[in-house]
């Protein structure tokens, strides 16, 4: 039996630290590199940079094995990897809604100029359509390498919250390779969760590319539909949650990702579906996604909505209003305040005057360093003491768990606006409250 490739993963954000920890968990000998001196010292020692349940313990399991090492160093990465995954991240561009590929390119090319022998390298980043070909054109004029260092696409699906589970237990892995050497090396390199029953699809790269954005945007207009749904609801009288319950049972429309409320955010889906429409528009294909843009749109109408629904409880005037905001993070156990809808509510609430109180279980720090005017509580009862509205905005169990009658007794008036339908409307109504949600009759 040949040894098993070595693995390196370039990039230490959310995906880079959880392939690196996955990979070494499986049994690889895995080598993670950081430009960031910070990062790479933290997950040295043991310590997450970020809030993401169950990797802080199986990081300390895997540095245990010994298999687990990180470096800040390009030459380290290219002597020791045998596959290369790049997880660097793509932002938005300041100033247009194309993707940002300079962390991309900088890494392929960093570890393009120092490998000299047969190697893989994988892009795992979200990437317009035509990257990896655009990549392999590079590497190849600029290696030592030469064609023995060849590049494929695997699209990385994990969600925050769930990073660990959906690393090792995925749907399905996606191998855009353009020789049967590569996609030998991915069979090796994903052997195990092969063995568990994963699926694989092994496709060109740009189907692989475009298998990622075409997900998310998949996601995006799910959760945009149902929205869309709630401002006709509003209009119409009627009630978004009952209409989504009833539209889940058809097995061809399913409930997942059809939950109301104020929408999707993160570093992610807002970003990806922008992206797309540019790209689209650079391949002359842009009619093809313009329903894209609506996604978008619907989606941002919620936040403002939210905010209606605030003033409509606060008899009108936002002003001097005291309001507790519930949730910073774009999604429950995450501390990701990136193109977060709870924060931007809370920023918008006040803007109009209202002197808004901030609490979230995880994402206070991130949220204090984006909006540093926001008044922030420590705990669920500062934020709620005196309130004349609570509005929840990021469903943590902790919230969705709290007691009517507990919470009653601190605000200054029973006045509460759902965010994310998720809490126990009855239970609300019968301590008193006047509840309001998105898309639901008062
Ligand atoms: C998303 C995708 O779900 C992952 O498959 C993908 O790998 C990842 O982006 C990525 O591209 O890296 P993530 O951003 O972690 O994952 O979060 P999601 O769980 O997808 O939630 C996104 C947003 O949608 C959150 O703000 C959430 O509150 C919102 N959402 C979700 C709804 O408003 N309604 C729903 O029914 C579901």
């Amino acid at each position: 039996m040949p040894p098993a490739p070595r693995i390196t993963v370039i990039g230490t954000g959310y995906l880079g630290a959880t392939q690196a920890v996955c990979m070494a968990h499986l049994g690889f000998e895995v080598l993670a590199v950081d430009v960031d001196p910070g990062k790479i010292e933290a997950l040295a020692s043991g310590r997450l940079p970020f809030y993401e349940p169950g990797l802080d313990t199986l990081l300390v399991d895997t540095l245990a094995t010994g298999r687990l090492r990180f470096s800040t160093d390009f030459d380290d990465a290219a002597a020791f990897g045998d596959v290369h995954f790049v997880c660097v991240g793509t932002p938005q561009s300041s100033g247009s809604d194309a993707a940002d590929l300079r962390y991309v390119d900088a890494a392929f090319g960093e570890l393009a100029r120092r490998i000299t022998g047969r190697a893989l390298l994988v892009g795992k980043s979200t990437v317009p359509v035509g990257t990896a070909d655009r990549l392999a054109a590079m590497v190849r004029e600029m290696s030592p390498a030469g064609d023995a260092l060849e590049l494929a696409w695997n699209p990385e699906f994990l969600r925050e919250g769930y990073a660990v589970d959906d690393t090792l237990r995925p749907d399905r892995l996606v191998f855009g390779v353009t020789s049967a050497w590569a996609e030998r090396m991915l069979r090796e390199v994903f052997a195990p969760l092969v063995a568990d029953g994963v699926p694989v699809v092994v496709a060109d790269p740009a189907t692989a590319e475009l298998v990622k954005v075409a997900a998310n945007s998949f996601l995006a207009t799910k959760i945009s539909f149902i929205n869309a749904m709630a401002e006709v609801c509003e209009a119409a009288g009627a009630d978004v949650s009952l209409l989504a319950k009833a539209l889940s049972y058809d097995d061809r429309i399913g409930g997942r990702f059809l939950k109301p409320g104020l929408g999707f955010g993160g570093g992610c889906l807002p970003k990806d579906i922008r992206a797309f429409r540019a790209r689209a528009e650079e391949l002359g294909v842009s009619a093809a996604v313009t329903f894209l843009h609506e996604v978008d749109q619907i989606n941002l109408r919620r936040r403002s909505r939210t905010v209606d629904l605030v003033r409509e409880l606060a008899d009108g005037e936002l002003q001097g209003v005291r309001v507790a905001a519930l949730g910073a993070a774009f999604k429950p156990d995450s501390d990701d305040v990136r193109d977060a809808p709870a924060l931007d509510v809370a920023r918008l609430l006040y803007l109009e005057g209202a002197s808004v109180v901030v609490y979230d279980p995880q994402a206070n720090a991130n949220a204090h360093r984006a909006y540093p005017d926001l008044d922030y509580a420590s705990s669920l009862a500062e934020a709620v003491n005196g309130a004349d509205v609570v509005v929840l905005l990021t469903e943590w169990a902790e919230f969705v768990s709290a007691d009517p009658e507990d919470m009653g007794v601190l605000v200054a008036h029973r006045r509460i606006v759902d965010g994310r339908s998720a809490l126990d409307v009855e239970n609300y109504r019968a301590a008193g409250w006047e509840y309001r949600a998105l898309g639901r009759p008062a």
